[in-house]
């Protein structure tokens, strides 16, 4: 088999993958980039690049007989999900024992699938997170440098306070008001000129018509049409999709080989290619990152890979719940799909939690006000590499989700008391669940920055390969994650390009 070279490669074309691709490209280095999932770029017998959350088809999930959508059932009835035919869909659902993680699958990675809300964390908070990491220069240069390229934009308030779109949102700023508790506006990545638009019936609808997880075909400024759009632009980069690397060794002279099987539309492993690189990116996230580094440490192929490699991981403390509203509170059937606001107690010591107001777009009234709470949960798991599947397993366990439970639960208690309500025990499947606490949106670590790598993601014991996403984010970050990937990532690329590929 001939070995394909580059002087860069990039594993994973999310926020991490992205924006190495870019700064190395701009540096003049030609790079390579290895998705495993789809370029999303050619629409459907339908007209359509993306499904709708209402209408989901084989391009919803990853490899799946029937969707697997967060909320399972809606007054205990199974309506939600979906058969569907297997296929490379965007949004994958990866099960762990006690544990399952949502990930975005395709070009732009996660940036396809989330809600688009980019969210700089508290500063106290961060350089608590990060204590070796400059804050003067992350959210003096970093930060904004990474909203800046991502598109970052707020809402319009005075349309805010007007559009039926935003109804669900108010009416839980009211409750959280009543409670005693602070809300903030949170800016976000969809374009809300286009979402005002889509409002007015002058653009086609996307946030509007319940897209979201399976994907947007307008007004998100996914990672495609932001950084990876620009790397593509330099003429530096190419892009394979659909090839999943398995394995990374190093040759002699001190380069690295990339195994990587090609799949076809059914999942049939059809090529398995080599490549060879003399700089290495990892931008798999939290999940595909730690299992390359941690397969690669355990079968022999990478040995001095630090101990810390499939440590320290988190998710995030996230927990997501609904509240029922009293009759005359309607929060409408139309409703927009990008969270613009939270409910900010982080400061509260006692029982920190940033719970963004999320959206449940049915169509139709149904009096449930859904939250994603994300709580300060100081768990921690770690992955193993089994033999035998050739595959991870993760230590994260229901006890370890049950802190992030009772976090959640003291807050909305308190909003449901303040307000004479109470929880929905219908929407995440069994007759009495109240908080979805087995899932997680925002998988953190696993590659911790400072332990499995240096301060900078240079990866412990081998030079010139690096970790770029959520996996050196110890855990936790208090807020929706990728503008603090993204920063870091920025962070990593400046230093290794000013200090690292230097003739
Ligand atoms: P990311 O997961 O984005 O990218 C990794 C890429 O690498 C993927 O494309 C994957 O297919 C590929 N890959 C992995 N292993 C590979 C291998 N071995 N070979 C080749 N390719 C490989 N965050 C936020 O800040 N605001 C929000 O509103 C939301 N909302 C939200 C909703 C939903 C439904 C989800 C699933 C997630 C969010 N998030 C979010 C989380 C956010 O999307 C997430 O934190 C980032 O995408 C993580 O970025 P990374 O660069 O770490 O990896």
């Amino acid at each position: 088999n001939a070995v394909d070279t580059a002087p860069a490669i990039v594993i994973g074309s999310g926020y991490g993958g992205a924006v190495a691709a870019l700064r190395l490209a701009q540096a003049g280095i030609r790079t390579l980039v290895l998705e495993m999932g789809r370029l999303w770029n050619t629409p459907g017998a339908d007209g359509k690049i993306f499904c709708s959350t209402r209408t989901p088809d084989q391009r919803s999930m990853w490899f799946r007989t029937r969707t697997e959508a967060p909320l399972g059932t809606f007054l205990w009835l199974d309506v939600v999900n979906r058969d569907i035919g297997r296929y490379p869909g965007v949004l994958d659902r990866v099960h762990f024992a006690e544990m399952s993680v949502y990930v975005g699958r395709g070009v732009g990675g996660g940036s396809l699938v989330n809600g688009g809300m980019a969210v700089t964390p508290p500063r106290a908070y961060f350089t608590e997170q990060f204590p070796t990491v400059d804050a003067d220069e992350m959210y003096g240069t970093y930060f904004p440098r990474a909203r800046a390229a991502l598109g970052v934009n707020t809402v319009d308030p005075a349309w805010f306070e007007s559009t039926e779109w935003y109804r669900f949102t108010r009416v839980s700023r009211q409750h959280a008001e009543k409670t005693g508790l602070r809300t903030t506006f949170v800016p976000n990545v969809y374009d809300f000129g286009h979402m005002a638009r889509e409002a007015a019936g002058t653009a086609p609808k996307s946030a509007l018509a319940g897209e979201v997880i399976y994907g947007n075909n307008h007004g998100k400024r996914s990672l495609d049409k932001t950084y990876l759009a620009a790397a593509l632009g330099t003429g530096h980069v190419t892009i394979h999709t659909l090839e999943k690397v398995r394995a990374i060794s190093r040759a002699p002279d001190g380069t690295y080989v990339l195994t990587a099987d090609r799949i076809d539309s059914t999942g049939r492993v059809v090529e398995t290619k080599e490549y060879g690189c003399t700089y290495l990116f990892l931008g798999g996230g939290s999940l595909g990152t730690t299992e390359l580094l941690l397969r690669a440490r355990e079968t022999g192929t990478l040995p001095d890979l630090d101990p810390g490699v499939g440590a320290g991981w988190g998710t995030n403390g996230n927990v997501m719940l609904g509240r029922a509203n009293h009759l005359w509170d309607t929060v409408g059937a139309n409703q927009s799909t990008m969270p613009v606001m939270g409910i900010d107690d982080w400061a509260n010591a006692a029982n920190p939690v940033f719970a963004e107001i999320a959206p449940l777009p049915t169509g139709l009234e149904h009096w449930v006000s859904l939250y994603l709470a994300i709580t300060r949960n100081r768990e921690r798991a770690s992955f193993t590499y089994d033999t035998g599947s050739d595959g991870v397993r993760l230590g994260w366990t229901a006890a370890h989700s049950a802190v992030s439970v009772a976090m959640a639960k003291k807050l909305f208690d308190r909003i449901n008391a303040a307000n004479s309500t109470i929880y929905r025990y219908d929407l995440f499947g069994s007759s009495s669940k109240v908080f979805a606490d087995d899932f997680t949106y925002h998988p953190l670590g696993g590659c911790v920055l400072g332990r499995a790598t240096d301060d900078y993601g240079r990866v412990k014991g081998y030079p010139r390969m690096y970790v770029t996403d959520g996996s050196l984010v110890p855990g936790s970050i208090g807020v929706n994650p990728f503008v603090t990937i993204t920063a870091l990532a920025e962070r990593t690329m400046a230093r290794v390009l000013a200090e690292d590929t230097a003739p």
